[in-house]
């Protein structure tokens, strides 16, 4: 019997990916480095400064800039996402998660996000989530990012739920391999790349119900 369900925001909830990778895209532009959407699956469930480190060493510029100058180079992608955050309404949840969240609640299901981004409370609010979920994990709080369970750990403790009676749902690779390493079973929520090690694979969640879930 599984009770508590814990997400990944960034391509589970909604399809942030696509202006990361605008944002993204067009700081690399500016240091003379074109990456394309292929590149960018690896920046799934990575955090902003492991991104930017990504694609610094992709462009051979790893060595060029000092801490500062980074964290500045950050703070631009952010400013630039943030900016197309602003259009994000209810319409932008992917399809089947409003009715999947409200199922979970009928069923007093806690629900957790762990997300790698520091915007997600914003995001959630965007999206008119925000108050269907019990915990939102604070990034800034963790050691290790994602292939580590870190994450997947502290949400099943914000929401009193063991990892073995928890679901963790992920479009990212790095994400699956951090449920599966927290001893939660994994869903992968794919749109046609491959996800190695999850329980069950679901194009949407229109597909599944919380109810059938529960029986896990
Ligand atoms: C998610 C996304 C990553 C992103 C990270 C940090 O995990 O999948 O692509 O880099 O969040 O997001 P932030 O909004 O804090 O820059
Ligand atoms: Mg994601």
């Amino acid at each position: 019997m599984k009770k508590g369900f814990v997400f990944d925001l960034d391509g589970v909830i909604t399809d942030t990916a696509k202006y990361h990778f605008i944002a993204w895209q067009a700081l690399a532009e500016e240091l003379g480095i074109t990456i394309d959407l292929a590149f960018n699956e690896q920046l799934k469930g990575i955090s902003r400064m492991e991104s930017l480190e990504r694609i610094l060493a992709f462009g051979h510029q790893a060595e060029k800039f000092t801490e500062q100058e980074k964290q500045a180079l950050a703070e631009k992608k952010n400013t630039h996402y943030v900016e197309l955050l602003q259009s994000l309404t209810p319409n932008d949840l992917l399809p089947g998660v409003k009715a999947f969240l409200d199922q979970a609640k009928a069923l007093n299901i806690p629900c957790a996000i762990a997300s790698a981004s520091k915007n997600a409370p914003f995001i959630l609010e965007k999206l008119g989530v925000k108050e269907d979920f019990q915990a939102i994990v604070d990034p800034n709080t963790l050691s290790k990012g994602k292939p580590d369970p870190e994450i997947f750990i502290k949400a099943c403790q914000l929401i009193q739920v063991q990892p073995s009676d928890a679901i963790g749902f992920e479009d990212a690779q790095a994400g699956i391999q951090g449920i599966k390493a927290a001893g939660m079973y994994a869903i992968g929520v794919s749109v046609g790349e491959p996800l190695d090690g999850a329980d069950q694979i679901i194009h949407s969640f229109t597909e599944i119900t919380a109810k059938e879930l529960q029986q896990r």
